[in-house]
């Protein structure tokens, strides 16, 4: 399993030394943009991520939380990241479409879900997605606890992908943590971001190693 630390958890007044920790320990940057209106929350946006790609060697993933997410990824692509997830509930009819674009610059596609909407709302979208991001708390906050349900979600989904021999990866976000991170890989994710357990833990790439190890 993959580790995704998301930045959103780190210490924003030494962000530079918290990165180049997570360059050396982190298999990809897991980065949260939200608008205040797809989700209860502001963090950051572009002036943040811009510089971002100066410093960062790893994948840069960033989980557009925002209404019209169509109109940022030219800019997601330009600020240099690889990975870029919009929310299908900000995209419903338009998901093929946005996965598309996504694609066409260059960038690995993913369309995110929120914990009360059906998981198999994305099984049509499994050759269309390069990952499937599970949200295993609801968008718009760190630090809030694991919905367990989300175990048997994860399952379905990897039966589907399995069922369509699609490679899709399935990525799960929110609440992540060494008390579930076993069973979660056990369930098939293939991705984990883990915002408030790595940047808490004493020794933040200690953390990041057990769970990958987990
Ligand atoms: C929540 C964000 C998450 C968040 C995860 O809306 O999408 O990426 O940073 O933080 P933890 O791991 O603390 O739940
Ligand atoms: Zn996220």
């Amino acid at each position: 399993m993959q580790i995704a630390p998301s930045l959103l958890s780190a210490d924003f007044l030494h962000l530079e030394k918290d990165l180049r920790m997570l360059n050396e320990s982190a298999d990809i940057l897991h980065l949260d943009v939200m608008d205040g209106t797809q989700v209860p929350n502001i963090s950051f946006g572009f002036s943040v991520l811009d510089p971002l790609s100066k410093v960062v060697t790893i994948p840069m993933d960033v989980h557009l939380m925002v209404v019209e997410p169509q109109r940022w990824f030219k800019k997601v692509a330009d600020d240099g990241a690889s990975m870029c997830s919009f929310h299908y509930e900000a995209a419903l009819s338009h998901t093929a479409e946005y996965l598309s674009q996504i694609r066409s610059l260059g960038m690995k596609a993913g369309v995110a879900i929120n914990p009360d909407i059906p998981v198999e709302s994305l099984f049509e979208f499994v050759d269309k997605a390069d990952f499937i991001l599970i949200m295993s708390v609801f968008a718009g906050f760190g630090g809030q606890k694991f919905i367990p349900a989300s175990i048997e979600r994860v399952k379905a989904l990897k039966e589907h992908i399995l069922r369509s021999s699609s490679n899709t990866l399935i990525e799960i976000d929110g609440g992540v943590s060494l008390d579930n991170a076993a069973v979660l890989r056990e369930a098939g994710v293939d991705i984990a971001v883990a915002g408030s357990s790595v940047f808490k833990a004493e020794d933040p790439a200690a953390m990041i190693a057990a769970l990958r190890q987990a």
